[in-house]
Parts: structure tokens; sequence; C-alpha cells
């Protein structure tokens, strides 16, 4: 099988570039890529940066190399009031929380002619939920947000957990990773861990986590490969 897993900052992607003995990749645009092998299966590594625009990048670049599975994963702030720093969301659906086209009956969140959420496969997120059971880490399933903003705001939380009923967490790539891994017709899972609460001090405490925050994601990811 060949799977391509994004990952947007060089303080996420640490545990892969160790695990996968990265060294340095190829540099396309803003993007680094990387092609290795584990566990007998074909991998495609690449930084995308911060972003939607970043992460559609990266996005179409690694479809063209025709994976078979797409991961997103890194850090994000937490929605849910019971998501702790270093916990893992297995994203059942990501969708963005600044995308309004209602004016034109769409629904919050919906880029017109695009769903407004993008789901991933059922038997994937079971495959992630048997992954993180073998780590000693927590993990939820659920809604991811994206948008082009770090929240770093009480209100805002409030805001968006009860607007998108139940979101777990928020972060700036996600969405954007799997909508254009549906228009190029390639499954696709996003995994994050909580580096901070999106509270008013989110900066301070991301900057603290967001090591962590990658490292965590990315073994659950690792750990759902060598099962595969
Ligand atoms: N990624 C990590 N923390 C985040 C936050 N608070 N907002 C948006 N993206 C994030």
């Amino acid at each position: 099988m060949k799977v391509a897993i994004i990952c947007p900052m060089e303080e996420e992607i640490g545990y892969y570039k160790e695990h996968l003995g990265l060294s340095a990749g190829e540099i396309v645009g803003s993007t680094e890529v990387w092609t290795t092998s584990y566990q007998g299966h074909e991998i495609v590594v690449a930084r995308c940066g911060i972003g939607k625009v970043n992460a559609a990048i990266a996005t179409t670049l690694v479809a063209q190399t025709s994976p078979d599975l797409i991961i997103n994963t890194g850090s994000a702030g937490a929605l849910a009031p019971d998501r702790q720093i270093g916990d893992i969301v297995i994203g059942e659906a990501t969708m963005y929380h600044d995308a309004d086209a209602r004016a034109f009956g769409y629904e919050l969140g919906q880029v017109p002619t695009m769903p407004a959420r993008y789901k991933a496969p059922e038997n994937l997120i079971q495959d992630f939920l048997n992954a993180y059971h073998e780590t000693d880490l927590t993990a939820t399933r659920g809604l991811i947000l994206t948008g082009d903003q770090f929240i770093a705001d009480t209100n805002k939380v409030n805001d968006l957990y009860q607007t998108f009923r139940g979101a777990q967490c928020a972060e700036m790539e996600g969405a954007a990773v799997a909508q254009v891994a549906n228009q190029f017709g390639i499954d696709c899972i996003v995994i994050r861990a909580i580096s901070d609460t999106a509270q008013q001090d989110a900066n301070v405490v991301f900057d603290e986590f967001v090591v962590t925050a990658g490292q965590n994601a990315a073994k659950v990811t690792l750990n759902y490969l060598k099962h595969l």
C-alpha cells in the first residue's frame, strides 16, 4: 500500500523524521517531500506549512504520486471542554469553520458545490481506534474544524463548540487536505493531538506543547501503519 502523510510544521514532523529516518527532503515550492518505506509500505511524507492553501498545495503534490490513503497529522486547539493537552482526536469528519455561502443556501462551513463535511471511511476510524489502544494515550473520535485562524479566545471556543455541535478541536489544514483528497478520489483521515485549549494564552501553551502533540499524533499513525 502507498500512504501519504501530510504534516504542517517542522515541530510536528520530528517523530516521523526520527522513526522513518528522514533527512533532507525534496523542496517543491514551500512543501518538503520525502519518499521512504515503512513496514513494507511505500510512504510519502510532506511538510505542507500552515493554513488551508499550503495544505491544498501539498496535498495536490502528493496526490500526483497516487497514494491509496492520505493521512494528515499534527496539533490542534481543544474546543470540547474535556479534551486535554496531548489527547488524540481521530477525525470522524472535518469541515471549515470559516467558510460561509449561506446566502446561496449552503450550510455554514460548506464551500459551494463541495460537501459540507469530509467524512473519513469508518474502517479507517476503527483501525486508528485500534492503533491508539496500544499506546498510553487518550483518544476520542469526532468532528475536527479547520480555518485560517489560530483560535486564542474563550468566547470563540464556546461559539465554535456550540455552532458546530460537539466539534472536538480546531486546526488550520485538515479539511483542506480532505477536500483535495476528495477531489482526487483518495481516502483521507485527519489525526490530531491537542497542543493547547485555544484560550487567551494559546500561543504560549502551543509553543510549549506543539512538539508533544505532533509526536502523539505521529505515534498513533505509525502504530496504524504497523498493522496495515
Ligand atoms: N493548532 C494548534 N492549536 C491551534 C489553535 N488554537 N487554533 C488553530 N489551530 C491550532
